[in-house]
């Protein structure tokens, strides 16, 4: 058995043998390089044939060592360690240095991990000033993008992609940032004055407490809803090639720099068919209004009238892994919270689209959104937060898939190929 197809050309009755290449065991992924179809062709002077993949449904785009998703089995694993193992189990920044790293880290390496984090989360004055500068009702995401963007300009040494020191200085400045930015738009929005970091508290504390602190001195956020957070960051830290990955992936591949590459990645997961469902969710929830009106809402989605959001997933046709988790985790805070009345909603639309024809023969499961806004919506956090939660949570995974591109010889410049469908040349009479 040799590791090739043979693909016979009924144009030109030519037989071509292509070779097939592999992930780490033929069941992890298989593909042929499609720069050999290229020799497909009907005549010396024809192009030869490509793929044709609008949305990469089925195109590998790279060779990665970080995330493998069996999305017939509802699997996820971080550098092959299950989620199930790690969420509740190591700290969002202990998984974010399994990303970058490859391994989890031991206890000096985790302690020197959490120290640089903790002394790069304070922007520089200026950035406060730019943000001053948004409309009073800017969306946070939007301030985000920008604000990202923006920190591009204030450290330019970050263009020197190649200098892995270099690299390593701005994936922390990155981490430790994103939530300090996160947190000043949404006090931008609240009309609060900005709450400046607490190096005493954990990455998640320290968020809650910039998001949270009024005029007390010293804020103790719930043990509770801190460990709930680090659980959400754990479960949103990487998900292989998604739309914001691959985004990163393409802007980083023309050696952007990464505050630029992860401003364009967070602009890719804004969109509501990514990272912005979870708002999207809650509005659903929040227009249902009653558990009595599941039913019909259900039988709008499947008229076609709207899609169910939180629902269905371009890679999981069973049930998505982070949403179990998410459902015990909503019992946990609710417990210090109270009960979102939303979740009421959530689990009978669940439980009804479960059973439907509509649903099961699509293969369409609850995926991580559909938990995940009801949760943040009983910590407090506003609607409009939580595609920026989300973002603060996936730039560990973003950077991790930024590094390994750069690294990678086979890597170069994103750059597809089209089918060209226009008019043939022509000229002005
Ligand atoms: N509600 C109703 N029908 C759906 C849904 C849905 N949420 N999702 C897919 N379908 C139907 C779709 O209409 C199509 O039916 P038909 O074959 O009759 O035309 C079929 O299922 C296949 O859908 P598709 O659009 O070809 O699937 P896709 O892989 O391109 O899309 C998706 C994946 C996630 C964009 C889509 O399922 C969706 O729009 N879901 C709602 C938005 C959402 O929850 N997004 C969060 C994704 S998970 C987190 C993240 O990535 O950020």
């Amino acid at each position: 058995m040799s590791d090739s197809v043979t693909i016979i050309d009924n144009r030109t009755g030519e037989r071509h043998e292509l070779p097939i290449v592999y992930g780490t065991y033929p069941e992890y992924g298989a593909a042929i390089p499609a720069a050999n179809l290229r020799k497909i062709k009907r005549s010396e002077s024809d192009f030869g044939l490509m793929t044709y993949d609008p949305g990469y449904t089925n195109t590998a785009s790279c060779k990665s060592s970080i995330t493998f998703i069996d999305g017939e089995q509802g699997v996820l694993r971080y550098r092959g360690y299950p989620i199930e193992d790690l969420a509740g189990k190591r700290s969002f920044l202990e998984v974010a240095y399994l990303l970058l790293e490859g391994e989890l880290p031991r206890a000096e390496q985790l302690a020197d991990w959490n120290w640089h984090v903790t002394h790069h989360t304070i922007i520089h004055e200026k950035i406060k000033r730019f943000m001053d500068g948004f409309r009073y009702d800017a969306h946070p995401m939007g301030m985000l993008v920008s604000t990202v963007a923006a920190l591009s300009t204030f450290y330019p040494e970050s263009r020197q992609i190649q200098d892995p020191e270099v690299r390593q200085k701005q994936i922390v400045r990155l981490i430790a940032k994103m939530p300090t930015i996160a947190a000043f738009a949404f006090r931008y929005s609240a009309g609060m004055p900005y709450a400046y970091p607490d190096n005493d508290l954990s990455y998640t504390g320290n968020f809650l407490n910039m998001m949270y602190r009024a005029t007390e001195t010293g804020y103790k956020p719930d043990p509770t809803l801190e460990r709930a957070l680090d659980v959400l960051f754990v479960l949103h830290a990487d998900h292989e090639q998604n739309c914001s990955t691959s985004t990163m992936r393409a802007v980083g591949s023309s050696h952007a720099d990464p505050y630029v590459a992860v401003a364009a990645a967070c602009a890719a997961l804004y969109g509501p068919l990514h990272g912005g469902a979870n708002e999207r969710v809650l509005k659903m929830l929040e227009e249902i209004g009653n558990v009595s009106e599941v039913p019909k809402y259900v039988e709008r989605v499947k008229k076609g009238e709207f899609r169910l959001m939180g629902f269905g997933h371009r890679v999981y046709k069973n049930y998505d892994p982070r949403a179990k988790i998410l459902r015990e985790l909503a019992e946990q805070v609710f417990a210090v919270t109270g009960k979102n009345p939303l979740i009421d909603i959530a689990v009978e639309l669940e439980k009804i689209a479960l059973e439907d024809e509509y649903f099961v023969g699509r293969k369409l499961y609850p995926n991580v959104d559909f938990y995940s806004g009801i949760i943040y919506q009983a910590m407090g956090f506003p609607t409009a937060m939580f595609p920026v939660l989300f973002a603060i949570a996936r730039t560990a995974g973003w950077l991790a898939q930024w590094q390994e591109m750069l690294v990678d010889e086979d890597q170069r410049i994103a750059r597809p190929r089209q089918v060209y469908t226009g008019a043939d040349e022509r000229h002005l009479d």
